[in-house]
């Protein structure tokens, strides 16, 4: 944990969520344990209702576990109070959704610089940064356009920008294609492999192989755990159903 090159940038140990008690029990994320190093993506995969959600919304503080630590850039962030976990979620994280969630009063730039404002960044500043992400996918041309009038894949990349605006150490992205259309989740796929190869920390829960295809590691989820492990770029095949004792 002493050299910062090698320390990773997001960590789970043990991670548990449970939800109800007695017969309504329900261990949405049952010992979770995980490292990524910075500049890597991850793709998690699993059936319905495995845990996928809840555990990004762990990860990037949106929840507090029932037990086990979740860390960000060395900082244990599970046990932060409100204020100090909420300005980490503003500067350190950069999710995107399914469902795109973004104000649809406001027009497309206004969008994604609203997190630069947030953060107390000078509206020229915060301006000046969402044109220029804006620009980066692809979407220039509608700064001043309403959400309504984009295409489903145009709001993505939207989010896509507003995610970045504070330069997050890690964009969280819940199924990011699960609205679209097999055209506008190509340009989505084609945006998350160009953050990857500029180095942008990602974990991806996806359904989709192709956006899967992309991940330096893919995880197979399960019933609220991790139940195998891939490695798609260098290193190894690991297999943590083996690990766990589990058959096959
Ligand atoms: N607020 C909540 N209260 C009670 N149970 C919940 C709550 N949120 C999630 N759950 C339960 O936790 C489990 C995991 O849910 P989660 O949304 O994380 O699954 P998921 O893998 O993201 O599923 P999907 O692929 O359908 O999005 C499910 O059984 C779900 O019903
Ligand atoms: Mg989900």
């Amino acid at each position: 944990m002493s050299d910062p090159s090698t320390e990773p940038v997001l960590r789970a140990v043990g991670l548990c969520k449970k939800y109800g008690t007695g017969d309504g029990l329900v261990r949405a994320v049952d010992g979770v344990d995980l490292d990524v190093a910075t500049g890597e993506t991850v793709a998690v995969m699993g059936p319905s209702g495995c845990g996928k959600s809840t555990l990004l919304h762990l990860l990037g503080g949106l929840d507090r576990p029932s037990a086990g630590e979740a860390w960000l850039a060395g900082r244990r962030i599970d046990r932060l109070g409100e204020r100090a976990l909420a300005r980490m979620r503003r500067t350190g994280v950069g999710f995107v959704f399914q469902a795109f969630h973004l104000m649809k009063e406001l027009t497309v730039v206004e969008n994604v610089e609203l997190p630069a404002l947030l953060d107390g960044r000078s509206p020229r500043t915060a301006r000046t940064r969402a044109a220029e992400l804006l620009d980066r996918v692809g979407l220039a041309d509608r700064a001043r356009f309403l959400p309504s009038a984009l295409s489903g894949g145009q709001r993505q990349r939207v989010a896509v920008a507003r995610a970045l605006s504070n330069e997050p150490l890690v964009v969280l992205a819940d199924e990011p294609t699960g609205n679209l259309d097999s055209a506008a989740t190509a340009d989505v796929l084609r945006l998350f492999e160009d953050l990857h190869e500029s180095g942008q920390t990602l974990v991806i829960v996806t359904h989709d192989e192709r956006i899967a295809a992309t991940a330096d590691r893919l995880i197979s989820m399960r019933d609220g755990a991790f139940v195998d492990e891939t490695r798609l770029t260098g290193g190894t095949t690991g297999n943590l159903g083996a690990l766990a004792g589990l058959d096959g």
